[in-house]
């Protein structure tokens, strides 16, 4: 009897590892996905969620820009814009607006956004081509 309760309670150990386990596998799991590319949809979406209430953010007609903060068309067409100076903006904005704690992701999926509104040629792009990005490590000489 005793040996079948010690049986017993030895699956029931071992059950939990399982779903201990399985718990900590799935969030690594997610952790070492690939980091995708910045994407402009994304953009779009936090854009509409945390910037539109001051900013035009996009040249939907219609809109009339209120007194400050530039549309987001001015900004993607500003001469001499860059990412780094997006990035920027976005990580120390000043007053006021406001630090929006945007992750380094989300800052490059609004990058990314505003890239699509860049219509000044004369501007290098934000990003670089998809396919494009700089490798990681210098390549040896
Ligand atoms: C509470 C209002 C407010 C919100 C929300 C806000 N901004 Fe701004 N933003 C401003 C104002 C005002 C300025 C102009 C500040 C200045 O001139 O120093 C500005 C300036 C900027 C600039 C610099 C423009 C330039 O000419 O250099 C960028 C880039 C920018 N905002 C992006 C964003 C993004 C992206 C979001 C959303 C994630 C956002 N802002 C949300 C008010 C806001």
């Amino acid at each position: 009897m005793q040996v079948r309760q010690l049986a017993h309670s030895r699956l029931i150990t071992v059950a939990a590892f399982t779903v201990l386990w399985l718990g900590a596998a799935a969030p690594i799991a997610l952790c070492t996905e690939e980091t995708k590319p910045p994407s402009a949809e994304k953009g779009y979406e936090l854009a509409t969620k945390f910037c539109k209430t001051c900013h035009i953010i996009d040249d939907k007609p219609g809109r009339v820009a209120p007194d400050g903060p530039p549309p987001f068309s001015a900004i993607a067409n500003k001469a001499g814009q860059t990412a780094e100076r997006i990035k920027g903006t976005l990580i120390q904005p000043h007053p006021p607006m406001p630090d929006m704690h945007l992750s380094s992701e989300e800052i490059l999926n609004i990058i990314a956004y505003l890239e699509t509104l860049r219509t000044d040629e004369t501007i290098p792009p934000f990003l670089p081509p998809p396919g494009e990005a700089k490798p990681k490590y210098p390549s040896p000489t």
